[in-house]
């Protein structure tokens, strides 16, 4: 059922829940994130960085490594309303081990309390960034010598293989007949191209650290099967859905995405498509 609309784009009812909880709790989320986590060799002292922290659920794969014996995690995140969250779902661990900065990857190093840290990571979200050699950069400064840098991301041109093109296509012609259909009396804003939608492929983001002075330890693509509600539930994350369905009001690209991948896997008869997620290890040289 179509979500009932009222105004423009309002949602009656119920307030929804855009955040990125749902997908992140999937087993493969974490899966991957963790895989990313003990690439990087991270040590029970180590001050480390969670750039783009969300609602923590990396955060907490942090604090398992680290804050043993003096180690910190500093959980950064531009958004105020992430943050709090993340805040909240780790507020059992020891004040210590955890801080919070509501900052931007863009203005790392103006953080005096972001100095010689011995790691930087930065998980799902390199992809959202305009400028990403300015966020390297930032990174770069506030990394000690030899500090590790490490990012993944499910949003790179290579994420998607060949055959799995046909659904994804059926996915976004499913999600504008529903938005045509059901919802007529909404227009679609003209806005500029998503940044999640402008993909990196491997190597440039191999070029892309070399010329911020890192030096690549590990990079690979990681098949990962994501079933229906995974595909389902990123629908429901605010950052994607509208990079999905540019100047559709949000609580109807929501519905139309999460509608019209239903009717996608319907239609190829599929149980999971598979997607890669880029994992990257580098050291600042
Ligand atoms: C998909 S979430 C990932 C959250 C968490 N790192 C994880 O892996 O679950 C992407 C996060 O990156 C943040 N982000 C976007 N642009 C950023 C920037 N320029 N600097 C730092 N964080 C940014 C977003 O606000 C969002 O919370």
């Amino acid at each position: 059922m179509p979500q009932q609309v009222v105004g423009k784009g309002e949602v009656s009812g119920e307030e929804e829940d855009y955040s990125l909880k749902r997908f992140a709790s999937h087993p493969f989320y974490t899966a991957m994130n963790r895989r990313l986590v003990k690439l990087c060799e991270l040590q029970p002292w180590w001050r480390v960085v969670d750039l783009g922290c969300g609602i923590g659920a990396v955060t907490w794969l942090l604090v398992e490594e680290v804050c043993g014996d003096g180690g910190q995690v500093i959980a950064i995140e531009p958004l105020g309303e992430a943050l709090e969250e993340a805040r909240r779902s780790l507020a059992h661990l020891p004040k210590v081990a955890v801080r919070f900065l509501k900052r931007r990857g863009e203005d790392l190093m103006h953080c005096a309390s972001v100095r010689s840290m011995d790691g930087v990571l930065f998980c799902n979200a390199i992809h959202l960034v305009p400028d990403k050699s300015l966020v390297l950069q930032n990174i770069h400064a506030v990394l000690r010598p030899g500090g590790v840098f490490a990012f993944n991301s499910a949003f790179f041109e290579g994420a998607q293989s060949a055959d799995t093109f046909p659904f994804y296509t059926a996915w976004i012609r499913h999600a504008l007949h529903i938005f045509k259909d059901d919802y007529p009396d909404i227009r679609r804003k003209k806005e500029g191209k998503a940044q999640a939608r402008i993909l990196l492929t491997p190597e440039e983001y191999r070029q892309l650290l070399e010329d911020e002075g890192f030096e690549l330890e590990y990079l690979e693509l990681c098949p990962v099967e994501l079933p229906l509600e995974g595909f389902e539930d990123i629908s429901g994350y605010e950052l994607f859905a509208r990079g999905a369905l540019p100047g559709v009001p949000l609580a109807v690209a929501v519905d139309c995405l999460k509608r019209g991948v239903a009717e996608a896997f319907r239609d190829l008869n599929l149980t999971s498509v598979t997607r890669n997620w880029l994992q990257v290890v580098a050291v600042k040289a």
